[in-house]
């Protein structure tokens, strides 16, 4: 619909300008004319009858589209205003009389340079500048600021495939309506999801075969998703039973948790003991590992540390991870353990909320769309790429702080990666 509001607006310039010139043409185009004048005509009733209050001169004209506009029929009946008072609108130069002014604009020295606006908008005046964006749904008509019922806080994200839908439907249905949410689909199946409620309201992006980090990275942006106070990027396979997401969300702001996720219950062989559920408090920050597994008691896998399936950042964390995901890693392996570089200090403020907790339901599911490749199956090469990720990040973070360190003039050869 709304691009074909705007192409119709293009129609009706092209017609007045048909209209006008038509008579001059050879008679085999004035016929072809007649005809796309009449169709213009259908039109033009059309969007009178759809857009009863259209009018083109309200319309926020880019002020180097106007010259090529139309105008003299911008000029027409449908407005009192005339071709000069909307240009004179539009020209600096009128609005202030004073010669001083005048000779400043001639001259350029009032050019507009603001370095304080976001790189490459410093032409901008400042006011027009809106450097932030967000989720929220719009509608084609009325006011836009009347638009919205509600602004909600929270996004959460789920990175599916339809053969998960019950399970991502019951998840869904734990995140109130103060939540915005996203699905990020890697079967390419979108509109079968309609058959829930939900997902009309529901941010749809559909590209295949994509990992949850390589949406994350493209998509959510901190400046696309500014207005929302925490973020959970999750995975399709977690079961929910137990979670709500508004108790969740109490329980990490009295904790002063920037980077979170739910306690895991211990069904299967859980990994890590720091993600383990107790069923003892609210939230744990710090655990015991195997001996010999925590260098350092306040490091990871003992402290400052979550796995990457169901995490729950801040909004200012996040602003940081994002920056720290690299586009071309896209299982994310080993950001968990390098998480802890963007909250400070991070064994206070990284940590596992108990007495909201989920399931860890291990579905194969993206893991199992790789391909068969000298005789392996489609799971061991992914399986591998994770592994090989994870490598990758840690030598990119040891360089990346090394050469931070060696420009300062800092031996950084007793760093550890820490
Ligand atoms: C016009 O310019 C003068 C002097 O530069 C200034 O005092 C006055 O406020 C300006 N008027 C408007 C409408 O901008
Ligand atoms: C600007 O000056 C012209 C004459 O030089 C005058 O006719 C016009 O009304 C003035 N416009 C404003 C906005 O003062
Ligand atoms: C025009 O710009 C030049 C240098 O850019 C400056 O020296 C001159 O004073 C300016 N003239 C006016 C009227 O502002
Ligand atoms: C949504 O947020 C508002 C404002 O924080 C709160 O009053 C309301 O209880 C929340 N909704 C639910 C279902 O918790
Ligand atoms: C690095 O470690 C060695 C031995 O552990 C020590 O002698 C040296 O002073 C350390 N260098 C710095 C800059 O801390």
């Amino acid at each position: 619909m709304l691009r074909g509001s705007c192409e119709n607006q293009k129609i009706v310039n092209k017609m007045g300008t048909a209209a006008r010139s038509w008579v001059n043409r050879k008679p085999n185009e004035t016929m072809r004319l007649i005809v796309t004048t009449f169709v213009g005509m259908v039109f033009g009733f059309w969007i009178g009858v759809c857009f009863p209050t259209l009018s083109l001169t309200k319309l926020n004209l880019p002020s180097s589209l106007l010259p090529n506009t139309d105008l003299s029929y911008v000029d027409d009946q449908r407005s009192g205003i005339s071709t000069q008072t909307l240009l004179n609108a539009l020209n600096p130069l009128n609005h202030n009389n004073s010669s001083s002014t005048q000779a400043q604009l001639l001259n350029g020295t009032s050019k507009i340079w603001v370095p304080t606006n976001p790189r490459g908008a410093e032409r901008l005046p400042p006011k027009i500048v809106k450097a932030e964006s967000d989720f929220y749904l719009r509608r084609l008509w009325g006011n836009p600021n009347e638009d919205l019922t509600s602004k909600p806080k929270y996004l959460v994200t789920f990175t599916v495939g339809y053969n998960q839908k019950n399970n991502i439907d019951a998840a869904v249905k734990k995140f109130s309506e103060n939540f915005t949410i996203v699905l990020f689909h890697y079967d390419g199946r979108t509109t079968e999801w309609d058959e829930f409620e939900w997902s009309k309201q529901a941010i749809h992006v559909s590209v295949r075969k994509q990992t949850k980090w390589w949406y994350a990275k493209r998509f959510l942006h901190p400046d696309i998703i500014a207005p929302y106070d925490y973020i959970f990027i999750w995975d399709e396979d977690l079961g929910v039973e137990h979670f709500n997401a508004e108790e969740y969300i109490k329980l990490v702001r009295k904790h002063g948790l920037e980077i979170s996720q739910p306690g895991l219950e211990p069904n299967k062989g859980l990994t890590w003991q720091m993600t383990k559920r107790r069923g003892d408090q609210e939230v744990h920050k710090v655990t015991e590992e195997k001996p010999g597994w925590c260098s350092d008691p306040h490091l990871p896998p003992c402290a400052g540390f979550v796995e990457i399936m169901a995490p729950v950042f801040s909004r200012d964390a996040w602003r940081c991870v994002w920056h720290m995901i690299q586009n071309d890693l896209v299982h994310g392996w080993g950001l968990d353990f390098a998480l802890r570089k963007c909250v400070e200090p991070a064994h206070e403020k990284i940590g596992v909320v108990d007495s909201q907790w989920i399931v860890h339901q291990t579905v194969p599911s993206l893991g199992n769309q790789g391909e068969a490749q000298n005789g392996k199956a489609p799971w061991q090469g992914v399986r591998e790429r994770c592994r090989k990720e994870w490598t990758m990040f840690q030598g990119r973070m040891a360089n990346a702080e090394h050469s931070y360190y060696t420009a300062l003039g800092i031996d950084a050869t007793n760093f550890t990666g820490n």
